[in-house]
C-alpha cells in the first residue's frame, strides 16, 4: 500500500467512528487524534490482548499504573533532560523543518528499495533456481549498494557518537539530500531539540515548579522497582508491565496516528541477573514476534531491524518493524537497558535499588530487558492490514475490515429479518443473551444485504439473523464476515459458538 492507501484508511477511520482529528470543529490540532466509538473498542481490545499475554500468562510479570507527572529529578537521572534530543535541520527555502536522522534514513530506504528491485527482477528471471542469499552476497550491483548503505550508517553513527552535528550536516550535503518541498539543498546547521514537554506544578513558578509530561512510561516502572519487588515478594527474573500515555514534542509529527505528540505505550521492564541479558534479549524477541504473528496480519509484514545508533541506556536493541502503508517502520522496540536506569536512580535519589539474591547471597542492581510497543502504531498496523475492497462472485463490491476476530470492536450484529411479526422482540432477546459477554450491536434498518455491508465495513465477524423460522426452531442464521458462509445455530448454543470464534483465547492456541 502507498500514501494513497494511508489516505483511504484515514477517511474510512473517520467515516465509521474509529479515529477523528482532535478538536475538529476548530479545524483540528496538528498530530492529535481522538478515538471514536469503534476506535476506543479496538484500542481496548489491543490493550487486553497485550495485558493478557504479558501479565496474565506470565506468573512473574505484574502490572502497575503510575502517574504521568513524576518528580523532575527522574528525568535528570534517566538522561532525558540532557540527551532526549532529536537532531533537527531546516530548509532555508521552504522553511520546512526535518529530523536530520530521518532524512538520512529515508535516503537509505531508497537504496534498499533499489536492491529489492534487483532481487525481485533476478527472482523472476531465475525462477525456482533463484537463491536470494547467494544473489545478495555475490551480485556486484547489490554489493556496491549495500556498501553505500554501510558507509552512510557508519558515518552517521560516528557523527552522533561524537556529538558532531556539523558532520551530520556534511553527510546530508554529501548524499545530495534535498528538501521534498523546495527541492533545494539549502540547509541550516543541524541543532539538537529536546522532545520533553515542560509545564509547571500548582502555583509554584520558576525552575523549582517545573514538571515534565513523561516521554516514556518506563520510568514510572523503574522508580517503583523496589515497591513492587518488596510488596509482591518478587524474585528475579520478574517483570513489571504498564500501559499509559506518553508525550513527545516531535519535530515533525505526521502519518496519521503513526507519530503523534500524545500517544500510548505498552511497556514491560524485565528485571534480570546481570550477565543473563543476551539470553533474555533473545527470549523476548521471540516472544514478542510470536505475539504479533498470532494475529494473522501476515508474517511477511514483520521484520527485525537492529539499531545502529544505540540509545544512551542500551547495550543491544532492535525494532520489530511492520509493513505500514508508508513502508516498513518501527512498531515495537526491544531494548537491553543494562543497569543504567536503576543505577542512575540510585545515584540521584540516594536510595539503594538492589536485589538480594538468596541463592548467591549477593546484593546487586538488576539488569533490565525492555519491550516497548506503541499502542497507536499497533492500532494502525491492524487497521491498515485489515482494510480491503473486494469484488464478489456476483460482481458486486464490498469494503471489508478484516480485523482479527478477537480484536474486532463489535463481535456480532443481531439483525431481525424484518421489523415486524415479533422478530425485533426475539432479536432483542438474542442480543441480551450475548451482550453480557461481548460487544454486540442491534440493527433493524434497511435491507439485510445493506446491513451486512455496514457490518463488513466496521469489521464485525458475525451477523446473526433472526427470521420467521427462529420463532419455531429457536435457531438463528450466523454469517461469517470472511467466508460469507451461513450456518444455522440453535440459540441455546449461540454463546458457545460465538465465544469459540471471537474470544481472545483463540489467539493463544496457535
Ligand atoms: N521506553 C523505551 C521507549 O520509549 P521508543 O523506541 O522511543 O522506546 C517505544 O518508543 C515505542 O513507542 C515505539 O516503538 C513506537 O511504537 C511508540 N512511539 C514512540 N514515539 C511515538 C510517537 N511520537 N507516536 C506514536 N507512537 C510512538
Amino acid at each position: 500500500m502507498s500514501d494513497d492507501g494511508l489516505k483511504k484508511i484515514i477517511s474510512h477511520a473517520k467515516e465509521y467512528g474509529f479515529v477523528f482529528p482532535s478538536s475538529e470543529i476548530y479545524d483540528g490540532l496538528s498530530a492529535a487524534y481522538d478515538y471514536g466509538q469503534l476506535g476506543s473498542e479496538l484500542k481496548n481490545n489491543i490493550k487486553q490482548y497485550w495485558w493478557t499475554a504479558m501479565v496474565r500468562m506470565n506468573e512473574n510479570i505484574v502490572g502497575i499504573d503510575a502517574a504521568i507527572f513524576m518528580h523532575p529529578t527522574t528525568w535528570k537521572a534517566s538522561g532525558h533532560v540532557d540527551a532526549f534530543n532529536d537532531p533537527l535541520i531546516d530548509n532555508k527555502d521552504s522553511k520546512k523543518r526535518y529530523r536530520a536522522d530521518v532524512l538520512i534514513e529515508e535516503h537509505i530506504a531508497k537504496i534498499e528499495a533499489k536492491i529489492q528491485k534487483d532481487v525481485t527482477k533476478a527472482a523472476k528471471r531465475f525462477e525456482d533456481a533463484f537463491d536470494e542469499a547467494q544473489f545478495r552476497d555475490t551480485n556486484p550491483q547489490v554489493l556496491r549498494r549495500q556498501g553505500e548503505i554501510d558507509d552512510i550508517n557508519a558515518r552517521f553513527k560516528a557523527a552522533m557518537d561524537a556529538d558532531d552535528l556539523a558532520a551530520v550536516k556534511t553527510l546530508i550535503e554529501d548524499l545530495g539530500i534535498t528538501c521534498p518541498v523546495s527541492g533545494s539543498g539549502n540547509w541550516t546547521d543541524v541543532r539538537q531539540f529536546n522532545l520533553m514537554f515542560k509545564t509547571e506544578l500548582g502555583a509554584v513558578s520558576g525552575d523549582s515548579g517545573v514538571v515534565y509530561l513523561r516521554p516514556e512510561t518506563a520510568q514510572g516502572i523503574f522508580v517503583n522497582y523496589l515497591n513492587v519487588q518488596k510488596s509482591g515478594r518478587m524474585k528475579l527474573p520478574f517483570g513489571i508491565a504498564q500501559i499509559g500515555k506518553a508525550f513527545r514534542n516531535e519535530i515533525i509529527a505526521r502519518q496519521f496516528i503513526f507519530r503523534m505528540r500524545e500517544f500510548e505505550q505498552m511497556e514491560m521492564q524485565f528485571f534480570i541477573k546481570p550477565g543473563t541479558q543476551e539470553e533474555w534479549y533473545n527470549h523476548w524477541k521471540e516472544a514478542r514476534i510470536k505475539w504479533h504473528k498470532a494475529l494473522g496480519l501476515g508474517e511477511e509484514n514483520y521484520r527485525f531491524h537492529d539499531h545502529v545508533k544505540l540509545a544512551h541506556y542500551a547495550d543491544a536493541a532492535c525494532d520489530i518493524e511492520f509493513n505500514f502503508p508508508m513502508g516498513f517502520k518501527e512498531l515495537e522496540g526491544i531494548h537491553s537497558r543494562t543497569d543504567f536506569d536503576l543505577k542512575q536512580h540510585e545515584e540521584f535519589s540516594n536510595k539503594k535499588l538492589r536485589y538480594f539474591d538468596p541463592e548467591t547471597q549477593e546484593s546487586y542492581v538488576p539488569y533490565v530487558l525492555e519491550t516497548s510497543i506503541g499502542l497507536d502504531r499497533m492500532f494502525l498496523a491492524v487497521l491498515s492490514s485489515a482494510l480491503r475492497e473486494e469484488t464478489l462472485e456476483d460482481g458486486s463490491e464490498r469494503t471489508v475490515m478484516a480485523i482479527p476476530f478477537a480484536l474486532a470492536p463489535v463481535k456480532a450484529a443481531v439483525l431481525p429479518l424484518i421489523k415486524k411479526d415479533g422478530l425485533p422482540e426475539k432479536a432483542r432477546e438474542v442480543l441480551a443473551q450475548l451482550q453480557l459477554h461481548h460487544n454486540v450491536q442491534y440493527d433493524e434498518k434497511d435491507a439485510i444485504g445493506r446491513r451486512y455491508r455496514r457490518q463488513d465495513a466496521i469489521g464485525t465477524p458475525l451477523c446473526i439473523t433472526v427470521d420467521h423460522d427462529t420463532l419455531n426452531d429457536h435457531a438463528v442464521t450466523v454469517r461469517n464476515r470472511d467466508t460469507m458462509q451461513q450456518e444455522r445455530i440453535a440459540i441455546a448454543d449461540l454463546n458457545a459458538y460465538v465465544d469459540g470464534l471471537v474470544s481472545m483465547a483463540s489467539l493463544f492456541q496457535a
